[in-house]
């Protein structure tokens, strides 16, 4: 508890300064301060760091101790590790980096695959079916709301687009200037059936909803920082879930 209140303590001073603020970093700290959300995400580090037998690095242990990450991690902590909102390339690039994305989203080739490739596979899995089939539903562009996109949705899209982490459509931010998702592949090399492989990505990298669901926890963000003139031990602690 001692440890917590002086993080605590510590978040308070940093979101003060509010130069060189990281909010990356601050999800980072408020992960490591929590035994549960800390143990896990060591364990997907110490996979999606390691060596395979055939040289590369264990990409399905990787991507399983991923999915383990967000199955029984503390949700506010976790999603905060993956949504944590950037205003600058640093911050940025850190949070393109969390998930080890050497490992559990590009490769084994240099250049990016067909969409087809993943999706296919995708297909055969159980798991990824209809992890894929509950992203789709959650954060779908409905007609009858008046941008297209039902403000309700968005924690049910954020929570389904990370249940793709992990599975062979594991989506990243594509870059440090941007809050874009894309899983790593293209439609460049897919013939005939490109439409489809532009379906598919576009339900990343054209979807309003999904934009709009990621820049939503922003405005949320810090969780609770934001009443912390209130009473700051109590919002920072539970932020930060301490046990
Ligand atoms: C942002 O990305 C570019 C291109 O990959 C890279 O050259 C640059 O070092 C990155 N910036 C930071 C702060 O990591």
């Amino acid at each position: 508890m001692a440890r917590c209140l002086g993080l605590a303590l510590l978040l308070l001073l940093g979101s003060a300064s509010s130069a060189g603020w990281n909010s990356c970093v601050a999800a980072a700290e408020a992960c490591t301060a929590n035994a549960r959300c800390q143990r896990l995400r060591t364990e997907y580090v110490a996979q999606c760091l390691g060596r395979a037998s055939s040289g590369g690095c264990p990409r399905a242990r990787c991507r399983r101790a991923l999915r383990r990450f967000f199955n029984r991690g503390p949700p506010a902590l976790t999603l905060a590790l993956l949504f944590c909102p950037c205003g600058d390339p640093a911050c940025a690039e850190r949070r393109r980096q969390t998930f080890v994305p050497a490992c559990a989203f590009s490769g084994p080739d240099p250049a990016p695959p067909s969409c087809l490739a993943p999706l296919e596979a995708c297909e055969h899995s159980q798991l990824c079916r209809s992890r894929l089939r509950a992203f789709q539903a959650s954060c779908a562009p409905t007609p009858v709301a008046p941008d297209g996109c039902p403000r309700e949705q968005a924690p049910g899209c954020r929570h389904a687009y990370a249940g793709l982490v992990g599975t062979t459509v594991t989506p990243n931010y594509v870059d440090n200037a941007s809050a874009r998702v894309a899983p790593w592949c293209d439609c460049g090399a897919s013939g005939n059936r490109r439409e489809e492989c532009e379906a598919f990505r576009g339900l990343f990298t054209r979807n309003p909803c999904l934009d709009r669901a990621i820049q939503a926890f922003e405005s949320r963000w810090p969780p609770s920082l934001q009443d912390r003139h209130q009473d700051p031990e109590h919002s920072l602690l539970q932020l930060l879930t301490c046990n």
